[in-house]
């Protein structure tokens, strides 16, 4: 029998050296992001305020493609092109005819996707001058992948670690010290939006809507410090197309093409990074479908509303169109803190509301028994997030072996679940719930919108 890879390597010469825009190629245009402070369509130079100019001209750039400078080129070439690994034991053990494959982000040194795009805005930063970056983080992964990256390029960060992880996964915050970040738990004492909350609960255990008001506020308080976003925003999902224009690469290499391709979402930013390259395809007219999956306790596609909504609890992030259940919405302490956010990226929402992508949510045991099944077959511990995506891979290629069908599934691996040991911990103890979030809880969440008249 002919030997067949099971990794699918991309040499470092052919790593793709532009990122996808998915902008000029949407079914419509996007609806224009609203300033908090005025009610109209938001200028760059409000955005100015938080952000530097190169990734503002990224936000709403008319461009297909955009040139990866070298220098975040240099630095992707520590862990890029990530491994696209056929995952045969997985398959084996669940007797489907499909061919899954995941891409392995976890191999970056910060464990996830997130450095991606994380590289790219301290180098932007950096660029204009800034040496300083605020940021806001829930389970740890952006809070250590902007760590580092600002580590690269000598800037200094300050992250707000929701306090709830902050209090349960210390060995993140050492991880973000080691490489030279300073973390706070959220809500502090050392912002406004901080101290209202603090004197209303001294107890909160905060989310990540708190989080990001205290380091937009730190941010537009101090002209040396600029804001970070690990996902959500356009020039953040673009960053992680590199995931997919890889995956496409690695598959044209093994003569093979997905029918199925799925990511995790909680703003939307790894699942466009392996998503966008195969929407184009699909916008041209090839037949695939593009999954986007979600917990249950947090159905932000799959029971939110298309509206326009604040992306934090403070309202001091620009107001935009997409699928929310609500700024106010506060999500269950569920074990993947990286899909627990009430919105969702503008582009991955209009692309839904478009029909051009599918979304389903899943319940979390579910998740963690097809973690340990990934575990246990190809050997790599999936980050809870990730382990979304895993769920329903299995659940597709067990569709397929229903049908009889020959599908290719592909999906991201968003990062490995190393610093996440509790929470399996917690599945093996039977500890764990499943949690439908009520409808009755999601409208009373969805009564205090914005209204936007423009
Ligand atoms: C490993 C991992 N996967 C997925 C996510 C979800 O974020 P996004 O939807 O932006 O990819 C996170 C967020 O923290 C994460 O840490």
């Amino acid at each position: 029998m002919p030997h067949e890879s099971t990794k699918i390597l991309l040499p470092e010469k052919d790593m793709p050296r532009q990122w996808y825009n998915i902008i000029p190629d949407l079914p419509r245009p996007l609806s224009p992001p609203v300033s908090p402070a005025t009610g109209k369509a938001i200028t760059p130079d409000e955005l100015n305020a938080i952000f530097p100019m190169g990734l503002i001209m990224q936000e709403v750039s008319q461009d297909s493609y955009i040139d990866i400078p070298e220098e975040i080129l240099n630095i992707y070439r520590l862990w890029r092109p990530s491994p696209l690994v056929r995952a045969r034991r997985l398959e084996e053990a669940i007797g489907t005819p499909a061919k899954i494959y995941f891409k392995n982000e976890g191999v970056s040194p910060a464990g996830s996707h997130k450095l991606n795009t994380a590289v790219a805005q301290a180098y932007y930063n950096k660029k204009e001058g800034i040496n300083k970056l605020s940021t806001e983080t829930g389970a740890g992964q952006w809070g250590s992948a902007l760590s580092l990256a600002c580590n690269f390029f000598d800037m200094k960060v300050h992250v707000y670690m929701v306090r709830v992880s902050h209090d349960q996964k210390p060995y993140r915050k050492f991880m973000m010290e080691t490489w030279g970040g300073t973390v706070t738990p959220s809500p502090s004492p050392l912002t406004g939006v901080g101290r209202e909350i603090l004197a209303r609960d001294p107890k909160n255990l905060g989310n990540l809507g708190i989080a990001i008001s205290e380091a937009v506020e730190e941010a537009a308080t101090n002209k040396d410090t600029n804001y970070a976003l690990g996902s959500v925003l356009n020039h953040v999902c673009m960053h992680q197309t590199i995931i997919g224009l890889e995956t496409r690469k690695q598959l044209e290499l093994v003569g093979d093409y997905p029918d199925v391709v799925i990511g995790c979402v909680g703003g939307g930013s790894n699942f466009s990074g392996i998503a966008f390259p195969f929407v184009r395809d699909k916008i041209n007219g090839k037949k695939i479908k593009i999954l986007a999956v979600e917990p249950s306790a947090c159905p932000t596609l799959t029971k939110g509303r298309f509206v326009y909504d604040y992306g934090d609890e403070a309202k001091m992030a620009p107001i935009v169109e997409m699928y929310t259940l609500g700024h106010t919405f506060m999500p269950p302490s569920i074990h993947a803190g990286g899909l627990r956010y009430h919105g969702m990226s503008p582009l991955v929402s209009l692309l839904y509301h478009e029909k051009v992508i599918d979304a389903v949510s899943v319940a979390q045991k579910g998740c963690f028994e097809a973690a340990v099944l990934f575990s246990r077959t190809e050997g790599i511990i999936p980050a809870p997030e990730s382990s979304h995506a895993i769920r329903a891979a299995i659940d597709e290629a067990m569709k397929a072996k229903d049908e009889g069908k020959q599908k290719t599934i592909v999906f991201n691996l968003s990062g490995h679940g190393h610093f996440d040991l509790a929470s399996y911990n917690m599945y093996f103890s039977g500890k764990l719930d499943d949690y439908e979030y009520p409808a009755k809880l999601i409208e009373e969440a969805l009564t205090d919108l914005p209204k936007v008249k423009l």
